[in-house]
């Protein structure tokens, strides 16, 4: 389900993102399009008026400049290859909140498998009420749709399962770097954030029962130009210091396709499990001394004992008394 239909800019910018840095003619895409060369030098300026770099060259046409790394539906939709479900793909250059966008569009019928994904955030959601920058054209923002059979305590093992295949995902398309996932759902790398994970759930507001799963996730693949913001500056970081064209498409279908992969495996013990192990495995912090901190914003200092079968996390406290935390925030203290 889409909120709108594919428009022809959209259309445009597919072609030019699917020839990969080659040259279009203005004929060729005008044919390809159905409309007159005149329209499409309009639907150019009109990509352009979006952000959208684009080169033009009187004697060979027009192309994707190849120092940008633009996103659109049709790329992410043409390197997805999971086939149940069906995964559709709407893309916007700008939303308020990708998580919003999707939990309206679940409460209005949209299956499992629709991804909103945006190239920016005004107001990116994040956990414990925090937001989450999410500047143009630097990041991935995007929220899928789900609507799991699974009894509540084991649906809350898909941020479990997203953690992995989004540290899965990196490591296959950027073989060389080695991201670990931070209890309890952020990756990090070189020890710096690069992405957060936020599921909320969609309720039916007639039986107060959840309806749909919202699963969010940011990812910050490049530096933003202007540094990240000072209260971010220590602690977020990115995934590559430059633009590689095509590298924003290829990580959210990466993504998707790592998480339905492993998606099936949640309706069964054993597939927990594994998905469990495979955490457990990326998340490095049994024996680390680390500080709890409290909803309140109190701060418990306490050692990490390990990740349980549920991927919760055990922790003995240094004034006493051991813990098994199901959600929550811990800081990882240094060695
Ligand atoms: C966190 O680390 O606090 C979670 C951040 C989750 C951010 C993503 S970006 C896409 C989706 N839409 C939102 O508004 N938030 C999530």
């Amino acid at each position: 389900m889409r909120s709108q239909p594919i428009s022809r800019r959209e259309q445009l910018l597919s072609h030019l993102e699917a020839a990969e840095g080659a040259w279009l003619s203005g004929e060729r895409l005008a044919a390809e399009l159905g409309v007159s060369r005149a329209a499409v030098w309009k639907l150019i300026r009109g990509l352009e008026t979006d952000g959208i770099a684009i080169e033009a060259r009187p004697s060979l046409g027009y192309r994707l400049d190849p120092a940008t790394d633009p996103l659109c539906a049709a790329a992410i939709a043409r390197r997805l290859t999971t086939r149940e479900p069906a995964v559709t793909v709407e893309h916007h250059p700008l939303l308020d909140s990708t998580n919003r966008l999707a939990a309206r569009l679940a409460r209005a019928g949209a299956p499992e498998g629709h991804l909103v994904t945006a190239s920016a955030q005004s107001s990116g959601r994040g956990r414990c009420g925090r937001s989450f920058i999410s500047p143009p054209d630097t990041g991935v923002y995007f929220s899928l749709i789900l609507r799991p059979r699974l009894a509540y305590e084991d649906a809350l093992l898909i941020t479990t399962t997203a953690a992995v295949a989004v540290s899965e995902a990196i490591r296959r398309l950027l073989p060389g770097l080695n991201p670990e996932i931070k209890w309890v759902n952020d990756i990090l790398l070189d020890g710096r954030k690069v992405c957060g994970i936020l599921t909320e759930a969609s309720l039916d507001m007639e039986s107060g029962s959840i309806a749909a799963l919202i699963l969010g996730i940011g990812i910050n693949v490049y530096p933003p130009a202007e540094g990240f913001p000072a209260e971010l500056a220590s602690i977020a970081g990115a995934l590559v210091p430059a633009v590689r064209p095509g590298l924003r498409a290829s990580l959210i279908a990466a993504v998707v396709d790592a998480f339905f992969a492993y998606y099936p495996a949640l309706a069964d013990e054993e597939g927990r499990l594994a998905i469990v192990a495979a955490y457990r495995a990326r998340c490095p912090i049994a024996g680390r001394a680390i500080t709890v901190v409290a909803g309140d914003g109190t701060d418990r200092p306490a050692t990490a004992l390990g990740i349980d079968d549920r991927g919760r996390l055990n922790v003995r406290y240094d004034d006493g008394g051991e813990d098994c935390l199901g959600s929550g925030e811990i800081r990882v203290r240094p060695r």
